[in-house]
Parts: C-alpha cells; sequence; structure tokens
C-alpha cells in the first residue's frame, strides 16, 4: 500500500493507504476525503478533482498532458501546482505524497 496525505484548505491532515495502479481520485473517494467531487468519474472533463500536490512532490510526477493541463485553467483557485487527482496514478514510488484540496471545487 502507498501512503498519501491530503489536507484540507484549513490544513487538517487525513493520510490513506492507496493501492497502486488505482488514480489518486480513486483512492480518495474510497476513503471519504471530503473536496474531492470528481462528478465526471475520471472522463477529465469536470475538473473537480483538483488538488494542490505539495512542491517538493510536484516535480516528482509524470508531468501532465496538454489535456490535462488546459483542464486545470478551468478549474476554481488554480494554483501552480494544481493537477487533476483523476490523472494520477498511484505507484509506489508516491509512498509519501502529500496534496491539499481545494476551499471549494464549485
Ligand atoms: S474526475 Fe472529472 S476531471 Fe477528474
Amino acid at each position: 500500500m502507498v501512503r498519501i496525505v491530503f489536507r484540507d484548505d484549513a490544513g487538517n491532515a487525513a493520510e490513506i493507504e492507496a493501492r497502486a495502479g488505482q488514480s489518486l481520485m480513486g483512492s480518495a473517494k474510497a476513503a471519504g476525503i471530503a473536496g474531492i467531487e470528481a462528478e465526471c468519474g475520471g472522463s477529465m472533463v469536470c475538473a473537480t478533482c483538483q488538488v494542490y500536490v505539495a512542491p517538493d512532490w510536484f516535480e516528482r510526477l509524470p508531468p501532465a498532458s496538454a489535456m490535462e493541463a488546459e483542464m486545470v485553467e478551468y478549474t476554481r483557485h488554480p494554483r501552480p501546482t494544481s493537477r487533476l487527482s483523476c490523472q494520477i496514478m498511484v505507484t509506489p514510488q508516491l509512498d509519501g505524497l502529500e496534496v491539499t484540496t481545494p476551499p471549494s471545487q464549485r
């Protein structure tokens, strides 16, 4: 299992055990993490699964596709380290990853 830490905008942290091969969004939904709406179920059309990746992790992730980068621009409250959690696949290399959920995806 891969440990992932989710923080909310108030700084509250929750550590989950994610399964390699599952998306970060799917892992968050399975663990009941608030703030990940994921209305499209991972089809990359809703942008309600945005997370802010901790800066020291951002450069270590595989880069966003052109489509994901474009969708991120349509999220509410985008930041330089914004990613769509449905496009991040959990791998053993992500053990200890830290992300923050936005104040509101709507
Ligand atoms: S779940 Fe809709 S874009 Fe990620």
